[in-house]
């Protein structure tokens, strides 16, 4: 994330932006849509659309980079934006909490995934939850939770890939996905958003926040194998999950320099 912030900009002249294509199948009786999009990377590669840049990074060492266990690790060199990314979480949470929305959400259980050190488990969901899961798929950092989260609303602390990830059916009123989505393929983004949805339990919702291009088009950041999607490419993958889309807001008050921050309610 440290170098896709110090790179944007760089990379962003590099995409030639034309819009999302709307293909129209072969097949005159489907008429169905095909998303694709362009992309960059940061060694300069510009990728034509989805199908290229997954046939050459969809495979195992796309999971295995790591960064430091601090919070200035997990916000890559970012983290005196903590205040206001709490501030904007608790403002986005309230609405779901307080039932302004409609249906009212429960506040029993909820699961951090992605969860680093535990930072959005601390100052986010121990506060309004009653019980918090941690999901966390290096183990270093969830031996780190593990030491700053000595609260006895701790429930599991899950040493587990997301992409690899069993989740028990009906479980969570909320599951929250913060800055960890861009490291999943976008195969294994649409099939874990898919068993959260069977993990939720009634009236609950899924969380997503996470950086998105200011424009269409992608771009990977090559040192820590990720994807910086933008909002329609987030969308199209909402849509084959199957979820509907409740709740949009950009994050309030991040420094100019990072890329928007988008907070999108699922169910
Ligand atoms: C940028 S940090 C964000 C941490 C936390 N969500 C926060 O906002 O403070 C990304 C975290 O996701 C973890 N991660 C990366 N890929 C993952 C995966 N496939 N499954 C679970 N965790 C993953 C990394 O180890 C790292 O702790």
């Amino acid at each position: 994330m440290r170098n896709l912030l110090s790179l944007q900009l760089k990379f962003e002249i590099f995409l030639w932006f034309d819009h999302q294509k709307l293909c129209i199948a072969a097949d005159p009786f489907r008429m169905e849509k095909t998303f694709d999009e362009k992309g960059a990377d940061s060694e300069g590669k510009k990728y034509k659309g989805l199908q290229e840049l997954w046939q050459t990074e969809d495979k195992p060492e796309w999971y295995s980079k790591a960064v430091d266990a601090t919070v200035d690790g997990m916000l890559g060199g970012f983290a005196h934006i903590t205040t206001e990314d709490v501030k904007g979480s608790k403002m986005f949470l309230s609405e779901f909490i307080s039932g302004k929305n409609g249906k009212k959400m429960n506040t029993t259980r909820a699961l951090d995934c992605g969860a680093g050190i535990g930072r959005v488990t601390k100052n986010l969901l121990l506060p309004l939850f009653d019980r918090v899961d941690l999901l966390e798929q290096n183990e270093a950092f969830v031996e780190k939770a593990r030491e700053m989260l000595k609260d006895e609303k701790m429930g599991n602390f899950f040493a587990k890939g997301m992409q690899d990830f069993d989740f028990t059916e009906n479980r969570y009123d909320l599951i929250w996905i913060q800055w960890v989505a861009g490291h999943l393929s976008d195969k294994d983004f649409v099939e874990f958003f898919r068993r959260c949805q069977k993990a939720l339990l009634p009236d609950g919702i899924i969380v997503l926040k996470e950086n998105t291009t200011r424009k269409d088009g992608f771009i990977v950041d090559k040192t820590d194998s990720s994807i910086t999607r933008s909002d329609s490419h987030l969308r199209q993958l909402f849509t084959e999950t199957g979820l509907k889309v409740l709740q949009v807001k950009v994050q309030p008050n991040f420094p100019k320099e990072l890329f928007p921050v988008r907070m999108y309610a699922l169910q």
